[in-house]
């Protein structure tokens, strides 16, 4: 057995054979044999570059991705801390100006640092080269570089989406995609920011890396008021269209728990007793049975047979799907969102003729079938949820969703929450009555033959 010497703790070194790379690895000598490599990087560990950068946890590493981003390491400057690159792309990103002063200041600062440099190259790497899966459970988790940038920390997530943007200006120049819908998807850059900032005391700052990651990526577009994304239908209902009719039926899946009303219960009340009952399915050969919801999401106890002659079942688990996002902005006209729609429908049969989209669907603390009753029928967002099948999605009873997106955040005391708007005092009062707000689904089919959407039958139950 060969006698190894403690690891070279400094190197990492490429070995060159037969002209060809070899994957970097650690370098471990042996003292019985001279060293037979060629030593190309001097690369800092990453531990290393994070103690000095005043990092005191533990930072999950992907050791390949660090390796593979320092070997292509731009010894002469990271050109995406520069503030020309910047510049150069302010005509897409309309910024205003203090922050794009405070950008400057932190380009400033990283540029100033080698073991930022290095970092945030590594960073970018992992920003570039993984799935948002990966960017999700990685890029979340960073570290803030508090000691080095102080109030700005909450930017450095920044820098690192705006380093994929000339990748996504190339890949809309390569698909012929025009300015326009480029600027319009980049506006929730600015969205995501000005979010953090009203929820953080005024300071700068991103917080949804893993979100931008669909945007920077080209997988998510904004065409016209509404966002759109593919996806893969992942949710416990299956939906039966009668054969050449607009007729759908929606199952739910077996075993999820509704109470008294047929309205879903939330996770953590299953439990509760609240009288709860549960669902059953049965699919046999020619047959499917099972509870109906209606298209407001209320599951009925009657059950129904449906025969396969006469129904297809169009959209289940693992069915591709159109994402409907609905980011912050104009209001939610029905005119703007079937703007939308038809142009979604069209874009993606252009831009992936190949895929079958079988539905939109949309998730949101919107489609709660209860903000029917809690606003007026001439609501935007009631008249949103007009045009959808609802349908019950998992949830939590205290869930942030529409804390979120209604309240800014949620607020410390609910008796004490802004009540300005008819929504907001809807929901404070449905809260204080010991209601809860259910975070909800919705889907229009998509005629699998012409494309064509076929939104929710006004007036049908079922
Ligand atoms: C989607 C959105 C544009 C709908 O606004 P809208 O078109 O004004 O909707 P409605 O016409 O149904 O509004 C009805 C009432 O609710 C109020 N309201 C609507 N959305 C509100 C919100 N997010 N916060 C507070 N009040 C809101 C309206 O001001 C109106 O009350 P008023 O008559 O007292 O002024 C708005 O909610 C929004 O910008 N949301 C942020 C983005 C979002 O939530 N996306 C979904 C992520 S899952």
């Amino acid at each position: 057995m060969p006698k190894l010497c403690s690891p070279v703790s400094r190197l990492w070194v490429r070995f060159e054979t037969d002209g060809r790379r070899g994957a970097l690895s650690r370098l471990f000598l042996r003292e019985d044999e001279p060293f037979m490599g060629v030593v190309v990087h001097d690369v800092p560990l990453p531990d290393e570059v994070l103690t000095e950068l005043g990092v005191q946890r533990y930072v999950q590493i992907d050791h390949e991705s660090w390796a593979a981003s320092q070997s292509s390491f731009p010894e002469g400057g990271v050109d995406f801390l520069q503030d020309a690159y910047l510049l150069s792309y302010i005509s897409l990103l309309r910024l205003p100006k203090d922050l794009i002063e405070a950008f400057f200041s932190v380009f400033r600062t990283l540029r100033a640092s080698p073991a930022a440099q290095r970092w945030v190259w590594y960073c970018q790497f992992v920003f570039a080269q993984q799935s948002g899966e990966t960017v999700t459970r990685v890029c979340s988790h960073w570290p803030e570089l508090t000691s080095l940038l102080g109030e700005h920390a909450p930017m450095f997530t920044a820098v690192v989406a705006l380093s994929a943007l000339p990748r996504m200006v190339a890949l809309y120049r390569e698909k012929g995609l025009p300015d326009s819908i480029l600027r319009d998807t980049l506006s929730d850059f600015l969205i995501v920011m000005e979010d953090y900032r009203d929820k953080h005391a005024g300071r700068w700052g991103l917080s949804l890396i893993d979100w931008l990651y669909y945007h920077f990526t080209g997988k998510l577009f904004k065409l016209g008021r509404l966002q759109f994304k593919p996806g893969t239908f992942g949710q416990d209902i299956r939906v039966f269209r009668q054969n050449g009719a607009d007729e759908v039926r929606v199952l739910s899946g077996d075993g999820v728990a509704y109470d008294q009303r047929g309205l879903r219960i939330p996770a953590d009340k299953e439990d509760s007793g609240l009288g709860v009952w549960r669902a059953t399915l049965t699919l046999e050969p020619g047959v499917a049975c099972g509870h109906p919801l209606t298209t407001d999401a209320v599951c009925q106890r009657q059950m129904v047979r449906l025969s396969l002659d006469e129904w297809d079942e169009v959209l289940a688990r693992g069915a591709k799907i159109l994402e409907v996002h609905i980011p912050k902005g104009d209001r939610l006209t029905s005119k703007s969102c079937w703007e939308s729609y038809n142009w979604a429908v069209q874009f993606y049969a252009d831009l992936c003729p190949e895929t079958r989209f079988m539905a939109l669907t949309c998730e949101s603390w919107i489609l709660d079938p209860q903000l029917r009753r809690m606003l007026s029928p001439s609501a935007n967002i009631v008249r949103f949820q007009n045009d959808y099948h609802q349908y019950p999605v998992p949830f939590i009873s205290d869930g942030d969703d529409i804390f979120d997106y209604v309240f800014d955040g949620r607020p410390a005391d609910l008796a004490t929450a802004p009540r300005d708007t008819r929504l907001r005092r809807a929901v404070l009062d449905h809260l204080a009555a010991g209601g809860w707000m259910q975070f909800s689904g919705g889907f229009m089919l998509l005629d699998p033959d012409t494309g064509r959407l076929i939104p929710r039958r006004r007036g049908s139950t079922c």
